[in-house]
């Protein structure tokens, strides 16, 4: 049975690789989860603040809290100094065979792009850019915030040798647009999607406060809509983060057309072993589906390829309504 993939250019023997995470932190977790079949681990993102030295520029409109006012973390909070990263950087290179992926978050261009030389000179295989960000101000225009995420891309795509891939949110009004324009600008793969962790309401204390809760496989169908969406018209990889925990759902990413599949709460949930798992369930999949190659199968069903495109569209919507009975 062969799961062999290619992602961001980089040859990896199955799809199954370990999404940014804390679960890098220890080489010997690392070591642990290449063991149980981890094709490329990537690492917990450093943040541009934590490489400028600045907070983040208050918000402009008076009267708004952006996340310029916002409490960011202090610097001794961060589990890694930037130092500390380049070093784990190279920890895991002498420890690993696999690919090991950066991961900085940022929104937009600006000097922590000369942090992306250092990543290559330490060893990183790739760069994966989160670009998370909430816009709170209502004077910022719609595509600003992508017109920042475009010339960070493309800066960091240019400033290193190394592939770059984008962890995108959904919430953009034309997805694939701009999926294509940061393949334009450089990236080698795109990433669906950033998961946003949504601060609940505390009504004893009357505070906001952050929640983070693992995720379960529900997560995946936005995931899986955009892959079947974006994979026709993308030629970088496609990276899918967000609700794989089965087998199941490993074969109904790469049937809508995802080159790697990106794990953390499963992992985090039942450990290294989980991936034996997976991969044990994709092969038997495979076997009963009579498919000796992942590639025979990928993007089966993404818009281009599957028999009833208007499931990924709006016709969905009405026939999901008009389906509902007691
Ligand atoms: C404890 C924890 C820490 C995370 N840290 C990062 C991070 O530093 N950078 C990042 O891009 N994503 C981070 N993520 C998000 C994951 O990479 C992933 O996108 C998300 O958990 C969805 O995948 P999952 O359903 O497999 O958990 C983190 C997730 C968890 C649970």
């Amino acid at each position: 049975m062969d799961l062999a993939t290619s992602y961001l250019g980089l040859s990896l023997p199955s799809p199954f690789i370990v999404g940014s995470s804390p679960l890098c932190d220890d080489v010997n977790v690392a070591r642990k989860l290449e063991d149980c079949g981890a094709a490329a681990v990537t690492m917990r993102s450093l943040f541009e603040e934590q490489l400028t030295g600045e907070r983040p520029p208050a918000s402009r409109g008076a009267g708004y809290a952006g996340e310029g006012e916002a409490q960011f973390p202090e610097f001794a909070d961060y589990q890694f100094s930037p130092d500390q990263y380049l070093r784990q950087v190279g920890r895991l290179k002498r420890s690993l065979t696999i690919p090991v992926i950066a991961s900085l978050n940022s929104r937009q261009a600006g000097t922590w792009i000369g942090f992306a030389r250092r990543l290559e000179e330490a060893g990183a295989d790739a760069i994966e850019l989160n670009c998370y960000h909430v816009i709170t101000d209502p004077a910022a225009a719609a595509d600003e915030a992508e017109t920042e995420m475009l010339e960070a891309a493309g800066a960091l795509a240019a400033s290193v040798s190394l592939p770059i891939a984008v962890k995108l949110s959904p919430f953009h009004a034309s997805v694939a647009q701009l999926a294509i324009a940061l393949e334009l600008a450089g990236a080698a793969g795109i990433v669906v999607f950033n998961r946003f962790y949504q601060p609940d309401v505390d009504i004893d204390e009357l505070k906001i406060h952050p929640v983070l809760r693992l995720s379960d496989s529900g997560e995946l169908l936005l995931r899986l809509r955009w892959l079947a969406i974006l994979s026709p018209h993308l030629r970088c990889s496609l990276a899918v983060t967000g609700g794989v925990h089965t087998a199941a759902d490993a074969v109904k990413a790469l049937l809508t057309g995802a080159d790697a599949l990106q794990l953390v709460s499963v992992l985090l949930r039942h450990g290294p072993h989980a991936l034996g798992t997976l991969r044990q369930g994709l092969e038997h999949w495979m076997r009963e589906h009579r498919f000796a190659g992942v590639g025979e199968f990928r993007g089966r069903l993404n818009l281009r390829n599957c028999h009833d495109p208007a499931a990924l569209e709006r016709a969905n919507y009405l026939r999901v309504l008009q389906s509902w009975s007691e």
